[in-house]
Parts: structure tokens; C-alpha cells; sequence
């Protein structure tokens, strides 16, 4: 009845957890949510106004598929400014959500048994999108010693097969942000092997005390990278499902066709929405990144002084304690939620290498954080 493509595809981990956790919520339980992958912010409301007032001046039919060409230049002149990534608005698209973009990228570019490599621990969407597009992951460790940085020599794991390699900086689950020499060897792999890379940048702009780096602004990289962004994270707007992909004119138009038959455009008040927070006030922005900057001490501080090994997160708004001293990920991801009533995700739901690992996500208040650290004692002690 149900597609094979479909059938290979797990529900996804993270979503198990973060539903066990809303059910005692809804059934009056006191639970400190540390699940979510969003922002606990509002949107920004110059960008609320700006939405408005383009569905009030009846922006509410359909755009092009691709994106309004107004928000395009400026996607493309954000990414040339900032990311330092020679593109223009021809090469941008905008789409419903960075994970949409990312099913599309893997439905357009992955034929049946093709390899991607993924990093061992990633973000639960790339496996299932690759396993929806027919290909086949292949997990490539990362340095837990290093926070997680990739490996040196991955061309071991290159096969006749391989087309994509996926890089997520700053990184969900570890908040790892990779450093310029870990991307330019994943750059050069792809410019000896003639590979595509898929960089999800959603986190650039929750980062702390490095620098962002976009792999398509190296060399021979434009030609070659995929990136992905939206406004979810940086600007609080996960609900408005509102994201872009830049890509090379190899791949652009049939990625155009996919967008075009199956959303035919993301909406398009929506899209305005994006043009004010490209263009507007940034302000909101930093405000956020200080307040996750100080969730981020109280929280990892926290779990250091109750006996976990904790890196300190460079990017993103996750922890990724090693927990092994305690149990498996998973059996304390349990406990936590039955003894303490706090909701983490287990560390194997990103990847095998997870399964010593909770992630917990402090997109929630420093008064919330503390009282979890208090509640958590009960278990590791
Ligand atoms: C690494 C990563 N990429 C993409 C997304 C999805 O972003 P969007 O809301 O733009 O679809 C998430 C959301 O959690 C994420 O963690």
C-alpha cells in the first residue's frame, strides 16, 4: 500500500521525544521542553508589518515559481555580501523552508543507488530526503575529541558512486561550526572526485565567538555547492516556512521544475516578509544571539558541574553532552523525562555515533534552564 520509497524512511526520532513530551504537557504535567528545533522568540514585528501590508495591497496571488524578484536580488546580494559567494538572483530560489529545499535538492540531483556522504552525527532530515530520492547514505565519523569536527582524510569513503557530500555549519545536533582547513579539504575532495556539496548554512547566524565560512566561496566551489538557508532560525519566522537555495546554473532549472510542479511558489505576502528581514533592521538578530549566548554559559556550566563532558557549543542552540557515565543517550533521555520531567532528544537519532549523546536544545528561558539543571540532579548523580 505505502511506497517503498516511503517504507525506508523512519519516523524521526526527535518528533517521538518531543510528542512523548507534549502529551504530559497537554495533560497538565509540568514538562521544561528542550526538544525544539525553533526559536522561542517572536518574529521580529517590522518584518509582521511589512507581511501585512503587502496581503492588505493584495500581494496574495501567485508569484513566480522561483521567488518575487525583488527578495531574489536581495538573497543574492546577501549571500555575495556576506557569504562572499559569486551568484547572482538567476541563481537563487526561494523555498518553502530550508528542509524543503533540501527535499527538492535530493529529489533533483540523487538517482536510485547513488551515495551521499553524511557526518556522523547530522540532522535527522538529509538521511530521510536521501532515502526518499532513492539514494544511500554513507555515515563518515566526525572528531567527538575535536568538537566534531569532520575527519581529515574522508576520500576513503568516496566510492564510483558518491555525487554529495552534506555539510551543515554551524552543525545540529553538536553546535559544532567547522573551521576554514576542515572545509577546505572537504572542498578539495569534491574538486578531485567531481562531487556536489549540500551546505546548509539555517545556523549561520546563531554564532558565538568564531566566523562563519559558506564552502561555495572557495575555490571551485561555486560551480559545485548547493546552499541552503532560510529565515527560521535567524529571524524567529519557523512557522512562515520560509527558505532559499542558491544553486549553479547546471542544476538550477531543474530545480525550478520541481519547485514549479509541486508548490508552484512559496506564498507570496509571505516572501515580502523575507524582503524586510534581508533589508530592514538587523538588530533583532544580535539581540537573539546574545540571549542564546548566555542560555548557552548557564546551561553547558550547568551540566559540566553535574558530572557531564560538555563541550562548549561555538554555534547553532544546542548542547551535545556525552552521557555514557550515566546510561545509554536514550535510556537517559527517558529517565529524564520520567524523573526530572525534562525533555531532551536522544543523540542517536542523528546518527549511530549519537547513542552516548542527548541533545538539548536551550531555545527556552535562563529561569527555565536553571530550574532543569535543579530537577536534572535526580538523575545524574
Ligand atoms: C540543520 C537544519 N536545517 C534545516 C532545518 C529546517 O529549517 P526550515 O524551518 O527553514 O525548514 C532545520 C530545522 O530544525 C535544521 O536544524
Amino acid at each position: 500500500m505505502i511506497s517503498s520509497r516511503l517504507a525506508r524512511v523512519e519516523e524521526s526520532a526527535t518528533m517521538k521525544s518531543s510528542k512523548r513530551a507534549k502529551d504530559l504537557m497537554s495533560r497538565g504535567v509540568d514538562v521544561i521542553n528542550f526538544t525544539l528545533g525553533e526559536p522561542d522568540f517572536d518574529t521580529p514585528k517590522n518584518i509582521m508589518d511589512k507581511t501585512i501590508e503587502a496581503m492588505k495591497a493584495g500581494e496574495t496571488h501567485y508569484s513566480p515559481a522561483v521567488g518575487l524578484p525583488a527578495l531574489r536580488e536581495a538573497i543574492a546580494e546577501k549571500l555575495r555580501t556576506e557569504n562572499n559567494i559569486d551568484t547572482k538572483a538567476g541563481n537563487v530560489m526561494v523555498t518553502p523552508g530550508a528542509k524543503h529545499g533540501i527535499f527538492e535538492v535530493m529529489m533533483t540531483m540523487i538517482d536510485e543507488g547513488d551515495e551521499v556522504l553524511l557526518l556522523d552525527p547530522s540532522w535527522v532530515s538529509y538521511d530521510a530526503c536521501i532515502q526518499m530520492a532513492g539514494g544511500k547514505t554513507v555515515w563518515v565519523p566526525t572528531d567527538p575529541e575535536n568538537k566534531y569536527q569532520p575527519l581529515h582524510d574522508l576520500s576513503k569513503y568516496i566510492t564510483k558512486k558518491t555525487k554529495m557530500i552534506v555539510v551543515n555549519t554551524p552543525c545540529n545536533p553538536t553546535g559544532s561550526v567547522f573551521d576554514k582547513s576542515h572545509l577546505q579539504e572537504i572542498a578539495d575532495l569534491a574538486n578531485d572526485h567531481n562531487l556536489f556539496v549540500l551546505s546548509d548554512e539555517i545556523y549561520e547566524k546563531i554564532i558565538y565567538d568564531k566566523k562563519h565560512i559558506s564552502i561555495a566561496s572557495m575555490d571551485g566551489m561555486a560551480d559545485r555547492t548547493i546552499t541552503i538557508n532560510g529565515f527560521s532560525k535567524a529571524y524567529a519566522m519557523t512557522g512562515w516556512r520560509l527558505g532559499y537555495l542558491n544553486a549553479p546554473a547546471s542544476v538550477f532549472p531543474s530545480l525550478e521544475k520541481i519547485q514549479s510542479h509541486s508548490i508552484s511558489n512559496v506564498t507570496t505576502f509571505v516572501q515580502y516578509g523575507g524582503l524586510e528581514a534581508l533589508t530592514g533592521p538587523q538588530d533583532t538578530v544580535m539581540n537573539m544571539q546574545k540571549e542564546f549566548k548566555e542560555r548557552r554559559s548557564v546551561l553547558v556550566d550547568g551540566l559540566v558541574k553535574l558530572g557531564l563532558k560538555c563541550d562548549m557549543p561555538d554555534g547553532a542552540f544546542y548542547a551535545y553532552p556525552d552521557v555514557s557515565e550515566f546510561g545509554p543517550g536514550a535510556r537517559i533521555t527517558d529517565r529524564l523525562l520520567d524523573e526530572a520531567q525534562v525533555a531532551v532528544s536522544p543523540g542517536i537519532a542523528f546518527g549511530e555515533s549519537g547513542k552516548n549523546n542527548i541533545r538539548i536544545s536551550y531555545a527556552t528561558s535562563v529561569d527555565r534552564i536553571k530550574e532543569a539543571l535543579i530537577r536534572m540532579e535526580k538523575v545524574f548523580q
